[in-house]
């Protein structure tokens, strides 16, 4: 949620700026900005409503091509907007201080109205709506010639997330960062030094960085890093070698990420499943769960939270979790789960489901819990997130970077995670070891199973043809099932912008088949599984009211009468199916937005990393 990227080197500061904002735009992209430092000081600032293109735009006709190279310093920014509507006035960088200092800001400053009144009464004319100006004029209120006492003393005061970026024009070459609640990250380069809110702007320039920790403030240079934590002691934070490279960071021949990040997915899988399959005892090894046979044994109940795509991955594990470890299940939403006073306790343990390991929602969740005196493991993709490090334990997805706003491969490698994970808790239990053996044959075929959907793209796409001017569309599933009906509802509306609803396929009437009309789209899970005649029922009701059927089947299945269209899943264990259905619905989704002609790795109001409540 709003991407930042800064730099001070020895090189023209645009082109890298430019450059990483294009790669942080997955995480907002309503409007951007960028202020370049001279190195006599003089900043220059330029913002735009729209995509970093339209940025980019605007500098090459207002910056003369001297000035484009003069700054070898410099912030960007690229929102997601909160406070204010995407407008120039309210897009990043902010300046205070009589033009003397400017900011950019990831987060909420959730106190900006008292510090707003506060220096209005001293005489301060905002010029626009967002928190952001408020903590930019109330660093500009402390700034006596030293930005990272101002700074300190600015933050001392706030209230809220932030992930700051901040220069001076009589602190030429000096760049003040600091964070709280959003993530940022320091790139250690040759004579130059990087600062982002997501480590993907980095990885062109440099693999060393530094992951700041909440609280602390840094002074950069082009040759020096100080970093201080919340308690203004200097700290030496670990240097750590990024694992990304660049190419994983492009879409690689793709017309979009989206496409590419379905197409990797049996890739991603078979990472996921890497060295964690034990054949011989039915069982899987994941050595980040972390905690002894006897504590996993001691745990009487999982609550799995998440947000979004990770919280539809958290509802499959809650069925594996039963069927598979005789285990108690539950599912809580993050953004709840502090605010409801939850009953959990040291035989609980929590999973705390995140792709980016940065939303707030969820980093919320997990302090809660930690402070409650339950297990904490985190299912994280990106290694180095905030989440990563405070649950200190826990399994990565290690399914590569996610840049399409509209999550795919991190949803299918947090699903086989979990089944890994209840296997493991199931085999320490009452699992037997012969259907530990089938269960570990069937994830060893996830790769296969699902180049095997991918194989029918183009019959996904000529069934997508004929949803495309659907304005609405229903997804139906029971059993873990159901959870993949909501994850294929999300995806159509998150990038196609039709109006779709998951449901329990049992739930349809108790309600939602009131809004059936002739022709609309249901798309009903209707694989091998003990429910599939309740299923087949539940369709017929639709049918009967007008609907158009797209029945996702497995290979081999009897012929049904009632499907309109067909989607062929192969065949596999209901539980391990959620993975090869969710790919078939990430293809359907995909082709109706492309035939909609619709901006699908950057959908509007969306952001990739939710970073505020
Ligand atoms: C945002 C993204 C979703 C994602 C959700 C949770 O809303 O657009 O795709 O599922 O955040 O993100 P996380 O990184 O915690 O999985």
């Amino acid at each position: 949620m709003c991407g930042i990227i800064g730099y001070v080197g020895r090189q023209p500061a645009l082109p890298i700026l430019l450059g990483g904002l294009r790669r942080l735009e997955y995480r907002g992209y309503d409007s951007a900005g960028i202020a370049l430092q001279e190195p006599r000081g003089q900043l220059t600032t330029v913002r735009a409503v729209g995509k970093v293109a339209r940025l980019t735009e605007k500098v090459n006709a207002q910056l003369p091509p001297a000035a484009q190279v003069a700054a070898q310093t410099g912030i960007a920014h690229t929102r997601w907007a909160t406070h204010g509507a995407p407008t120039e006035a309210n897009a990043h960088p902010h300046a205070a201080a009589e033009g003397r200092l400017c900011l950019v800001h990831n987060g909420i400053i959730e106190n900006y109205r008292s510090i707003r009144a506060r220096l209005e009464a001293k005489g301060h004319v905002f010029l626009s709506e967002t928190d952001t100006e408020a903590l930019a004029r109330l660093i500009g209120e402390h700034y006596q010639g030293d930005l990272r006492k101002a700074v300190g003393q600015a933050l001392a005061q706030v209230e809220g997330a932030y992930g700051i970026a901040v220069l001076a024009v009589d602190q030429p070459g000096v760049l003040v960062v600091a964070r709280k609640g959003s993530p940022l990250v320091l790139g250690l380069g040759d004579g130059e030094t990087l600062v982002a809110s997501d480590a993907a702007a980095l990885v062109a320039h440099t693999r060393r960085v530094i992951y700041l920790d909440d609280g602390d403030i840094a002074v950069l240079t082009a040759d020096s890093v100080d970093i201080r934590d919340r308690h203004d002691v200097i700290r030496e934070r670990e240097v750590a070698e990024l694992g990304l490279t660049a190419g994983a960071v492009e879409k690689g021949g793709y017309a979009h990420f989206m496409l590419k990040e379905i197409y990797e997915q049996p890739e991603s899988v078979r990472n996921a499943l890497r060295g964690r399959l034990d054949a011989e005892h039915g069982t899987a090894v994941l050595a980040g769960m972390g905690t002894s046979s006897r504590d996993l044994a001691e745990i009487q109940r999982i609550i799995l939270v998440g947000c979004g795509t990770s919280l539809h991955a958290g509802q499959v594990g809650e069925f594996a979790f039963e069927d598979l470890a005789d285990l108690n299940a539950e599912v809580q939403q993050a953004a709840e789960f502090r605010y409801r006073n939850p009953l959990v306790g040291s035989h609980d343990l929590v999973l705390a489901i995140s792709q980016s390991g940065e939303t707030a929602d969820t980093l919320a969740a997990v302090r809660e819990a930690k402070a409650k005196g339950a297990l904490v493991l985190g299912l994280v993709n990106v290694v180095g997130s905030t989440i990563a490090r405070e649950t200190g334990q826990g399994v990565f997805i290690h399914a590569g970077p996610e840049i399409s706003v509209a999550s795919t491969k991190a949803f299918t490698g947090q699903v086989a995670v979990l089944l890994l994970m209840a296997l493991r808790l199931g085999r320490g239990r009452r699992l037997s070891l012969e259907r530990g053996r089938a269960l570990v044959a069937e994830l060893a075929r996830l790769p296969e199973l699902i180049e095997q959907v991918l194989a029918q793209n183009d019959a996904i796409a000529s069934v997508a043809a004929r949803m495309a001017t659907a304005e609405h569309a229903f997804f139906l599933g029971r059993g873990p099932m159901h959870p993949v009906a909501l994850e294929g509802a999300l995806k159509l509306k998150e990038i196609s912008y039709v109006h779709a609803e998951g449901y329990h396929a049992a739930e349809m009437k108790h309600g939602p088949i009131a809004l059936l009309t002739p022709g609309t789209p249901v798309v009903v899970l209707a694989n091998r599984s003990p429910q599939l005649d309740k299923v087949w029922s539940n369709a017929e009701e639709c049918k009967a009211r007008g609907a158009r059927i797209v029945a996702v089947v497995t290979a081999g299945q009897s012929a049904d009468t009632i499907a309109d269209d067909r989607i062929v899943i192969p065949d596999c264990d209901p539980l391990v199916a959620t993975i090869p259905a969710a790919v078939a619905l990430q293809l359907l989704a995909y082709h109706v937005a492309r035939l909609r002609g619709c901006s699908i790795d950057q959908p509007r109001n969306l952001a990739k990393s939710v970073t505020v409540e």
